[in-house]
């Protein structure tokens, strides 16, 4: 896991001992290549190819033109915090306040106050594999230690076996994502409740990152840890982010609902490091929170008709293999029956290959944590799908 290199400057040893994100390296290789006028087919990005909901846009501009511009109280304002409690209570029936909510620079910034909060040194924390790829490192910067909970296809669901199989005394906590990102995984809702049961009796933490939980197909339901908010308060910790469901990565703004106690040291925190989320931003996530978004399921439609296309195109391709997965907007398609094949050894040399030869950028599963596999996203359009699966095709045909 760790990569420790020389440099000239003297780096603290926790920053020399987390790596960078593997895939940002792809994708900026894919970039430099679009850079140079390339013409790539980008199933690389994490984030949706939609434009931010009008409405929250338009909440946006009138922050500006409103001039409210300037610092906001360092959890976030009143106004957002009592919306996002409102909604956890009316969705899940959480008995939460404002004081159980705190907003910040992402749902990345809340995942990393969370985990900065609760890990001691020696602390282990289990995150089930393939995972995605911040939470070893931020734990790791914490001075605890990632375990890994293996989860398989077709499916790739955490269970508690699976959990329990690689607890030890040290075990802090456990943190699930749900949809998973890189594989699509929906936890199924019994095995979260004996997850939460399993983490309260142990007096660790469960910490629920939903940050897909509008993206779910064929039927399936998602259901929030905070379900069980009521029954163990100092044990579940609920991680959301305005990125993905309403299209808004770049305005960043994510949350995190928990215990009050938790929420003040996250605060205390975030009040050292990026104080508020922007302020703009926070009008414009109360807007989405608050208003009809028609938008919302219209991506949530468009994403469904792209998958139900991808998996089997995927899955005709000789040597790639993929379950279809059940969340999110990724497909996490086997490709360890290429290896041994031209210069294909593993799921770095496959993304690297792709890209030279096939002009496709995909992410390799060693960054998730499962080197037979490669992340596929589609959140790229239809067209871009449909010439991305025929370069991929004649490309492993040659191999
Ligand atoms: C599983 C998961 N959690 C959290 C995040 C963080 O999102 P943001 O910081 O944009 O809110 C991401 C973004 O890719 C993600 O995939």
């Amino acid at each position: 896991m760790t990569t420790t290199t020389k440099t000239s400057v003297r780096l603290s040893r926790r920053v020399r001992d987390i790596r960078i994100s593997p895939t940002i390296a792809v994708m900026n290789r894919a970039q430099e290549l679009l850079a140079k006028g390339v013409d790539v087919v980008d199933f690389g990005a994490g984030e949706p190819d939609f434009p931010t909901p009008a409405l929250v846009a338009a909440a946006g501009r009138r922050a500006i033109a409103q001039g409210f511009t300037k610092y906001t109280s360092n959890a976030g304002t009143k106004a957002l915090r009592d919306a996002i409690a409102e909604r956890y209570s009316r969705r899940w029936g959480a008995r939460v306040t404002c004081d159980n909510v705190i907003a910040g620079t992402g749902g990345k910034q809340e995942l990393f106050n969370v985990v900065l909060s609760l890990v001691e040194p020696g602390d282990e924390v289990i995150i089930p594999a393939p995972y995605w790829v911040s939470f070893p490192d931020q734990v790791q910067f914490a001075g605890g230690t990632p375990v890994f909970a293996k989860t398989g296809a077709p499916k790739f669901r955490p269970t508690l076996e699976s959990i329990e199989a690689v607890a030890s005394e040290r075990t802090r906590g456990v943190i699930i994502n749900s949809p998973c990102n890189p594989t699509g995984a929906v936890i199924d809702e019994s095995e979260l409740e004996q997850i939460i049961e399993w983490c309260s009796a142990r007096d660790a933490f469960l910490l629920f990152d939903e940050t897909y939980e509008f993206f779910v197909y064929h039927g399936t339901k998602h259901v929030s840890a905070m379900r069980w908010y009521n029954e163990h308060p100092e044990t579940v910790i609920a991680v959301n982010s305005m990125s993905k469901t309403f299209a808004m990565t770049g305005w960043r703004l994510g949350f995190a609902v928990a215990h009050p106690e938790l929420i003040a040291a996250m605060s205390k925190i975030q009040s050292h490091s990026t104080s508020n989320p922007s302020s703009i931003s926070q009008q414009a996530a109360l807007a989405a929170l608050t208003g009809d978004h028609p938008e919302v399921e219209q991506m949530h439609q468009a994403y469904s008709e792209r998958r139900s296309w991808l998996v089997p195109a995927i899955n005709r391709i000789d040597g790639l293999c993929c379950s279809d997965p059940d969340g999110a907007f990724y497909i996490f398609p086997e490709v360890k029956a290429l290896f041994g094949k031209g210069s294909v050894r593993d799921s770095n040399s496959f993304a690297e290959f792709l890209l030279e030869e096939a002009r496709v950028a995909v992410v390799p599963g060693i960054a998730f944590g499962s080197d037979d596999h490669v992340r596929i996203s589609y959140a790229t359009s239809m067209e871009r799908i449909r010439e991305g699966v025929l370069r991929i095709e004649a490309a492993v045909r040659k191999l």
